[in-house]
């Protein structure tokens, strides 16, 4: 298995003003270090539509991550865009991982239907939106990490293609 390069996009207004600990972004790196994974880029940002999809591009575009993985913003409230953000910036979706969280969150808790995240591809990059608090962040990781590797292999068709721009 590849040394996947994660970054990870924390959407939290609060987070952003510093107002509350980036609690659920930790998580994130804790779970992607664990499988051996490097995180190449970690930052939070409000819960502005405009700079999610700036943010995104620049670890697509820019730093060439394997996987973005967000956290927060996917909810049901007024300010939670981070989806719509996302389905902009992605050129092919791949909902497979967002249904398979919904579903076994589902067996969790009822919550997991508020749960609107969005997964896709933008280039070589793979982007899974994740719920906003650090155990929903563990919870779905869980379910998606024992697909992630095949498919962020079969996405840059083999190792010699990924190279970083
Ligand atoms: N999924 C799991 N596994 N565990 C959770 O606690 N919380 C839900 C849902 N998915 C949750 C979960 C809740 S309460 C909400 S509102 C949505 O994720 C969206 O979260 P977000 O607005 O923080 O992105």
């Amino acid at each position: 298995m590849r040394e996947y390069r994660v970054a990870v996009l924390t959407v939290s207004d609060k987070g952003s003003r510093g107002e509350r600990e980036d609690l659920s972004g930790l998580a994130v790196e804790e779970v992607v270090s664990g499988q051996g994974w490097q995180v190449i880029a970690s930052e939070i940002v409000p819960d502005e539509a405009g700079v999610i999809e700036a943010r995104l591009r620049y670890f697509s575009d820019e730093l060439g991550a394997d996987l973005v993985l967000t956290t927060g913003g996917t909810g049901l409230s007024p300010r939670d865009v981070t989806p719509e953000a996302t389905s902009r910036v992605v050129e092919r979706e791949a909902p497979g991982f967002a249904e398979a969280m919904r579903a076994a969150s589902l067996q969790l808790t009822p919550h997991a239907m508020l749960s609107r995240a969005v997964s896709g591809i933008r280039a070589s990059t793979l982007i899974i939106n994740l719920p906003g608090s650090p155990r929903a962040v563990r919870e779905n990781l869980e379910v998606i990490l024992p697909a992630l590797p095949h498919g962020l292999e079969k996405l840059c068709g083999g190792e010699e293609e990924c190279a970083t721009p």
